[in-house]
């Protein structure tokens, strides 16, 4: 086929792209990389360079890209019923068939699953519910909820409150007043240097204590958490931190949506975060990993306490005053059964664990000595490095010297090789597909100590 070489400048001139510099983007001052095609970790662009994607997408297409089981079942879907809703009661069998899977393989006390289309809507629909929930219960002041900072939710007017990046609230008139942040679960950027992971742990505790107090817990409904950080820097949290927060939220009566739109369905070498820490989530958010981006699709499982509250409320109000016409979309739930079922074959999420632990040890080992590396760290198939300017003085760069994007550029015009420079502080991110072998865990490793080498020496 022809190359349109007018590609380029009809992009500058019509597309607005998300999370982009717009006005140097317009001025063609920022690349423009147009992918045609992809196969297992490997997408291509139309000048036919071959990049490995070290971040799966957006940390979405965990199987692997090319996979002709999910396009095939998408093919079949969209020829024997392209769309039909999911209201009063309709459904499809790709729909009705994927919830049963979703529900099979969540944590316990999980009731239903309800469909939408990306992280952001779902998160809206979490917090609607929640406000909903406490209505229901005759608790109308019961309605803030609580974030992290550097948590990521998305984008919307509630979900781009709750995240908890400053770039995603300047100018936005956000966060909205229902939302309050605490403490993020961050050793690595604690304060006082002095802390044991033990007392840091205890300081996010107080910090949640003392936030409950100030608002009223009777003012407070939910808290949203990711299991690990994901966009505020791929940060785990520090042991016995989830179990310590738990019981806080239980004390007060405040209930907990556990947000693992990146870790749901293995990227933890655990089919849920939630399993990995134990966490009792009120709600789980799914996303990304449920189609592996295949087709957008994404779900809200509700825990039986909230159900039951949800089914009080249509007895008592009528119907659920909720829905998206593309809610439980039939290609989305085909793409979501084929999906699963791959993992499942596969066993790609044993695969995320063990090559996870691999990339990050062998990074370790590889950059672990390096003075302006500071921290390296991950869980699963998740893996940071974090630069630093003065390692033992724990010291970071400028913002402005940008050097997190520079390893990035580096890594791809050097190596080929895919890493998201983290939107917050100068942090390396990799969250590979699960279908990563070692030696492409090794290549990841040594491009990133070559990049690393040629911008910080
Ligand atoms: C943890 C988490 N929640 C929610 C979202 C928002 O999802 P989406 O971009 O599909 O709206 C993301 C996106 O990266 C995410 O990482």
């Amino acid at each position: 086929m022809l190359k349109n070489d007018q590609l380029d400048q009809w992009d500058r001139e019509n597309f607005f792209h998300p999370s982009t510099h717009l006005a140097q983007h317009a001025r063609g001052e920022s690349p423009n990389r147009v992918i045609k095609t992809a196969s297992g970790v490997y997408i291509e662009d139309r000048d036919g360079n071959r990049l490995l994607d070290a971040f799966a997408g957006l940390y979405c297409v965990n199987v692997g890209y090319g996979r002709q089981e999910i396009a095939e079942a998408i093919a079949d879907q969209a020829r024997a019923l392209a769309y039909y809703h999911s209201y009063v009661g309709h459904g499809t069998e790709a729909s009705i068939t994927l919830s049963k899977m979703i529900l099979d393989r969540a944590p316990a006390n999980m009731s239903k699953v309800y469909f939408g289309l990306g992280g952001s809507d779902a998160n809206e629909t979490n917090v609607k519910l929640i406000w909903y929930y406490n209505n229901i219960l005759g608790r109308p002041q019961k309605k803030k909820i609580i974030s992290r900072w550097r948590g990521y939710h998305g984008s919307g007017l509630v979900t781009g409150s709750l995240t908890g990046l400053e770039l995603f609230h300047k100018k936005f008139d956000l966060p909205v007043d229902q939302v309050i942040h605490t403490e993020a679960p961050y050793y690595f950027r604690r304060a006082d240097l002095n802390q044991t992971e033990e007392q840091f742990v205890a300081h996010c505790v107080s910090e949640l204590e003392a936030l409950i107090a100030r608002e009223g817990a009777d003012t407070i409904a939910a808290f949203i958490g990711e299991p690990v950080l994901g966009t505020g820097g791929i940060v785990p949290p520090p042991k016995g931190y989830w179990a310590a927060i738990q019981a806080v939220l239980k004390k007060h009566d405040i209930l907990l949506v556990v947000d693992e739109v990146v870790t749901g369905f293995g990227r933890l070498g655990t089919m849920f975060g939630s399993d990995h820490y134990g966490l009792e989530a009120d709600i789980i958010t799914i996303a990304k990993g449920l189609t592996s981006a295949y087709a957008p699709l994404s779900g809200s499982i509700i825990g039986d306490k909230v159900w039951k509250v949800l089914e009080q409320g249509t007895d008592e109000n009528g119907p659920i005053g909720h829905g998206w016409t593309y809610s439980a979309h039939p290609i989305g739930a085909a793409a979501g059964v084929a999906n699963l079922k791959l993992i499942d074959s596969l066993n790609l999420v044993s695969n995320a664990g063990t090559v996870g632990a691999y990339l990050k040890k062998t990074m370790a080992h590889a950059l672990g000595d390096h003075p302006h590396v500071g921290d390296i760290r991950g869980e699963g198939m998740l893996c940071a490095v974090e630069f630093v300017k003065d390692r033992d003085n724990r010291v970071y760069f400028d913002a402005a010297d940008k050097i997190g994007p520079q390893v990035s550029a580096t890594l791809l015009s050097q190596d080929k090789v895919i890493a998201r420079a983290m939107p917050q502080g100068d942090i390396l991110g990799f969250a590979p597909p699960f279908c990563l072998t070692k030696a492409e865990a090794d290549h990841v490793v040594s491009a990133t100590v070559r990049a690393v080498k040629t911008v910080l020496g």
